[in-house]
């Protein structure tokens, strides 16, 4: 029967327990390989110099410059006492400034930057800046970083290979107009843990669902091989320049710097959206996620990001409705050229055809603002490809930050581990039900880890300006 073939179809993208396992081990194995010094993984594991998570002290005024979502953000952020104030413009990168020239890029985001101090009349300032640049970076400082390759929708010439700080600095000074002091580089998923880790001591994992995946963890520094080990802190230098009134205001943090006294741990951006890319999950990728691939702009890359991300996800959905109607069981079996058109279907329809609260008509409503005539019957369909293809997405996150957690876990050697998750992103926080199968994966494939998922409140801006602050102390020093 006509139905049973859309079940066959949907029954492509159902993955079991077993197979969750199999994707948490592989996900494990190249965890560790990626620490490696020589290693060959698949899995970046950078390190990103960043040591510690704030603990309150941190004061001051600093810009944060993030590059890499859905849109570009320059913030000011102001901490004071165990308070912060943050003021922020957003930006959007049209298409030719992504795949155009790197000069191009960075002189739009210079542009940008002007733009935001006009407006909060800080032209003269020359303040201390946090840059977030959300694509894989090796650095081997804090202010330092080699774009390794772009990601998602950019591929702007002329920049992988090259220090982006240096990059922007340089659009800076052809700009001739402000002057900043970029103190810090800083991952997307490194700026949310430090953001979250603000409110919660316990947070030390940072997870990104949004245009990308990504995940980074706070990692014991003996077990990085691949970082020269005698270059590192070994004290919690900042605590020296904590003023005394300071020291009794932080309270329930105070037993917190006593911990962290001795540096012993460093976060890694694990870049996990390359998992796959050696062929490790060809046992689960369908034949749509293979043609989504094939047209994307760095094909056989990233291949756990395009089973798992927003820039994806509607993109495969597209692809089995194209292939639904013409097998001629879905809109009557006519193929329209918007069915047609690459990258129709984002991410933010997805959410909303899958939520709840709609009822049938309202989802139809959606597709024909898509250009697709749908009958009631098809906006059912519609709804249960959008579902399979995003369960898959969140229990193969799911399965992806079990590794880690359980891991983190073996690190310290404990029968239970307690750990916060910050967590931002479009697909987690606007999807009706990523987050929760999510949380229902992990609970099933780490059962001996109690993860709470901390939603990042100000994305990873906030967390980038913190990572300043720590880092012009170290400066000033
Ligand atoms: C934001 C971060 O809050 O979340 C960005 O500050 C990040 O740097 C983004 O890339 C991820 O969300 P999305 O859905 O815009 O890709
Ligand atoms: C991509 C980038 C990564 C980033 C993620 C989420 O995977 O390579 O650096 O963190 O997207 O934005």
């Amino acid at each position: 029967s006509l139905r049973r073939k859309v079940e066959e179809t949907l029954a492509l993208f159902k993955i079991n327990q077993d197979q969750l396992q199999l994707v948490k081990g592989r996900m494990r194995e190249r965890l560790e390989e990626g620490l490696k010094s020589k290693s060959t993984s698949t899995i970046k594991m950078l390190p990103s110099f960043v040591y510690l998570t704030p603990d309150g002290t941190e004061r001051g005024k600093y810009l944060a410059l993030d590059l890499g979502g859905t849109n570009f953000r320059a913030m000011l952020v102001r901490f004071k006492k165990q308070r912060y104030r943050l003021y922020h413009k957003i930006y959007t990168i049209p298409l030719e400034f992504m795949q155009g020239t790197g000069e191009e890029l960075f002189d739009h985001l210079a542009q940008c930057i002007c733009d935001f101090l006009d407006y909060m009349g800080l032209k003269k300032a020359r303040l201390p800046a946090g840059f977030t640049f959300s694509f894989p970076c090796e650095q081997a400082a804090i202010d330092t970083g080699t774009l390794v390759t772009w990601t998602k929708g950019f591929k702007a010439t002329d920049c992988e290979g090259h220090d982006v700080v240096n990059m922007l600095q340089e659009a800076i000074k052809r700009r001739n107009e402000f002057d900043l002091d970029i103190v810090a580089l800083i991952n997307d998923a490194v700026g949310t843990m430090m953001s979250c880790a603000y409110e919660d001591p316990q947070c030390e994992i940072g997870m990104i669902a949004g245009t990308g995946t990504n995940l980074c963890y706070m990692e014991e520094l003996k077990n990085i091989e691949k970082i020269d080990q005698r270059n590192v802190p070994t004290k919690r230098d900042e605590e020296t320049h904590e003023a005394e009134e300071d020291k009794q205001n932080a309270g329930a943090n105070k037993k917190k710097t006593e911990v962290n006294s001795v540096v012993s741990k460093m976060c890694i951006n694990t870049e996990w959206g390359g998992l796959g890319d050696d062929g490790c999950l060809d046992d689960i990728i369908t034949s749509f996620d293979v043609e989504v691939d094939k047209n994307s702009i760095n094909q056989g890359k990233q291949r756990f990001e395009k089973l798992t991300s927003g820039m994806y996800l509607g993109e495969i959905v597209r692809r089995v409705l194209l292939d639904l109607t013409r097998r001629g069981l879905l809109f009557k079996g006519h193929v329209t050229e918007t069915l047609k058109t690459p990258g129709i279907f984002e991410t933010k329809y997805l959410s909303q055809i899958e939520s709840d609260r709609l009822a049938l008509l309202q989802v139809r409503s959606i597709l024909q603002q898509l250009g697709l005539l749908s009958t009631c019957h098809d906006s059912i369909i519609v709804k249960a490809v959008c579902g399979a293809v995003s369960r898959r997405a969140a229990q193969l996150c799911g399965a992806g930050l079990a590794a880690v957690v359980d891991k983190i876990r073996e690190n310290r050697k404990l029968d239970h581990l307690s750990i916060t998750v910050g967590i931002d992103g479009a697909l987690y926080k606007l999807h009706p039900r990523f987050s929760q199968v999510l949380k229902e994966t992990v609970r099933d494939l780490a059962p001996q880890c109690d993860v709470t998922f901390l939603p990042s409140e100000e994305g990873s801006g906030k967390g980038a300006a913190l990572i300043a602050a720590v880092a012009r102390r170290k400066q000033e020093m």
